[in-house]
């Protein structure tokens, strides 16, 4: 018995914002942003929300699988920037697409949280508890993003990403191996501040918060730990990195991605990615890079894939699972 994505989808908002826009906003260039980052243009949305672009995506994986939405007996939206507080975002998906039999939560691990609800689905279906699942990453960060501070609102992009993963019998090979970890002491380098206290003892001035990041102990943060994380996995994966065809990685920072590569010593052209079209999309970029890849063919059955994250939390994981 082994977990298997069997189907994946994503959704985008229509309003591409180039560097060359956000320039019109805020003093920066488009050569800074390709320098420092990789990116050219994001996504940016003018109408959908957490919730329509995760059923989008959600529509689209569970066409790629050949299921329909009664099937699903789980649905986890990994978000970091719902548009209710209640009720969670993975419900509201549940209602839209008509998943009438599944249990439905969100879960908040920032950046990393579709690797962390894919690995909560997993020990689900270890457990016995359930045989399939949607796992989904979404975010609408352009609305928690501080539109002055150039040093964040260049960075970030809009999206949805959406897998299908079933437990299936047999010897064919699914998920390996998961490392993952968090380090709460450092969770003021990247944060965003919600509602403070506010009750009949306490008065504060409501204050909208917004994304504030120390980028360069980000930077270290990931260059160190997400190798390490990698190598965790594959060793629980009783696998090396010369086994894996495909590490897709977070897209934050193209110059993030090569630093890793090189740290674990393999070949740049393994690690694919989009974070030129569209930015860095917190939980939704390993879903939505998953589904380009597979729907352009460029994943193949029996392909070893690496898949990593890391963020706010701060939070980082690794799995390595079979295609
Ligand atoms: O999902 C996880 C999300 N976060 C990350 O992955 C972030 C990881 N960190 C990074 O990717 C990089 O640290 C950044 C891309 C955010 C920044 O690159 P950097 O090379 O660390 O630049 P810096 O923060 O050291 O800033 C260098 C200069 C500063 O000017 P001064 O003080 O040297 O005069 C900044 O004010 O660049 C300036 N700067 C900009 N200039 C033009 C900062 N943002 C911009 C901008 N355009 N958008």
């Amino acid at each position: 018995m082994t977990m298997k994505i069997i189907g994946t989808g994503s959704a985008l908002p229509e309003k591409v914002a180039t560097n060359f826009d956000m320039a019109e906003i805020v003093e920066t260039s488009d050569e800074w942003i390709r320098e420092r980052t990789g990116i050219v243009e994001r996504h940016i949305s003018t109408e959908d929300t957490v919730s329509t672009l995760a059923a989008k995506a959600a529509f689209k994986a569970l066409e790629d699988a050949g299921k329909s939405a009664e099937e699903i007996e789980l649905i986890i939206v990994a978000t970091c920037s719902p548009e209710m507080e209640l009720p969670c975002c993975a419900c509201q998906v549940q209602s839209i697409i008509g998943a009438s039999n599944a249990t439905a939560f969100d879960l908040n691990a920032a950046c990393s949280g579709f690797l962390f609800g894919l690995s909560t689905a997993y020990g689900y279906m270890c457990a016995g508890v359930y045989k399939n699942a949607l796992v989904i990453g979404s975010e609408v960060l352009s609305k928690i993003i501080d539109w002055t501070d150039r040093s964040t609102c260049v960075l970030f992009g809009d999206g949805a990403g959406a897998a299908v993963v079933e437990m299936q019998e047999g010897e064919d090979p699914g998920m390996l191996g998961i490392a993952q970890g968090a380090d709460g002491t450092k969770g003021m380098v990247l944060s965003c501040p919600d509602r403070v206290l506010n009750n009949p003892y306490v008065k504060n001035p409501i204050e909208p918060g917004y994304v504030q990041m120390d980028g360069q102990e980000v930077y270290k943060f990931a260059t160190r730990q997400v190798p390490n994380c990698i190598q965790k996995a594959l060793e629980n994966a009783k696998l090396t990195v010369d086994d894996i065809d495909l590490f897709v990685l977070h897209q934050a920072n193209i110059r993030i991605i090569e630093a890793v590569a090189k740290r674990l010593k393999a070949d740049l052209s393994k690690f694919p990615t989009n974070l030129a079209r569209v930015g860095n999309m917190s939980s939704a970029t390993i879903p939505v890079l998953l589904d380009e890849l597979n729907k352009e063919g460029k994943i193949k059955r029996g392909d070893k894939i690496v898949l990593s994250g890391f963020g706010a939390g701060l939070t980082y994981g690794a799995c390595v699972l079979v295609w």
